[in-house]
């Protein structure tokens, strides 16, 4: 998806993505990862999801990054947050305690700028890209994180001939493809969830899978 798409989505408040609730997938499954009070998490693609309070409310440091001046405003507005805005390496930063969101593209960034990160948040994040995409992020991804960081990631699957993504369908064969190379791929759930969303009902699909996966670097 272009940069162009994303912002027209922010700009006319098209965003059925945002859920106006903490992710309880991330509230069961974060605890089992090893985790230290003021560690880091990494929120890429991160919108304006309530996952970063959640996060931010268990101590922990939160790093994310967004295309979308629009969605990172709106974050801290209504959340009745005000934050500081800097400039660093070019990234406009906006910061408050412990929540720190970059605005910018996810491929722009760099290694130092991901040093600090401890374990990644991944929700609708990798099924935003498309295939050739989502081949590219997982690339970046290994070439700027550190290499402890374990992921938390929730995908979606869906026949794609249904629907035009994003969210686009990415199946378990996917995800093993794409992170085996340099991470243990663990699948912890898999569950048919499309009567809970019936946005996607109308849109034509006859099943949608949710899947969460722990992922867990390799020692090299
Ligand atoms: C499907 S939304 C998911 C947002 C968030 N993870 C959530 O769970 O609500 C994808 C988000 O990624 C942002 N985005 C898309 N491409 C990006 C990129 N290359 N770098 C940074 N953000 C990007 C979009 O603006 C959008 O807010």
């Amino acid at each position: 998806m272009r940069e162009d798409f994303w912002h027209e989505r922010w700009k006319n408040n098209e965003i059925a993505f945002h859920q106006n609730d903490f992710n309880p997938l991330l509230q069961k499954y974060w605890p089992d990862f090893s985790l230290n009070t003021g560690d880091t998490v990494f929120v890429p693609l991160c919108g304006k999801t309530l996952d970063m309070l959640w996060l931010a409310q268990n101590d922990f440091h939160v790093l994310g990054i967004e295309l979308s001046p629009i969605a990172i405003s709106d974050f801290f507005d209504e959340n009745d947050l005000q934050p500081k805005k800097l400039i660093r390496d070019g990234f406009d930063i906006w910061q408050l305690n412990n929540i720190e969101i970059i605005c910018g593209d996810f491929f722009d960034l760099e290694a130092q700028h991901l040093n600090s990160v401890d374990a990644v948040y991944d929700r609708a994040s990798l099924i935003a890209f498309p295939l050739d995409m989502r081949n590219r992020y997982v690339e970046h991804q290994e070439k700027v994180l550190p290499g402890k960081a374990e992921t938390l990631l929730i995908t979606l699957e869906y026949p794609q001939h249904e629907m035009n993504g994003p969210p686009f369908s990415v199946i378990p064969d996917e995800v093993n493809e794409l992170y085996k190379p340099w991470q243990q791929v663990v699948q912890l759930r898999r569950n048919e969830i499309l009567d809970k969303v019936p946005r996607f009902k109308e849109k034509g699909l006859t099943t949608l899978i949710e899947s969460v996966y722990r992922l867990s670097p390799l020692v090299r």
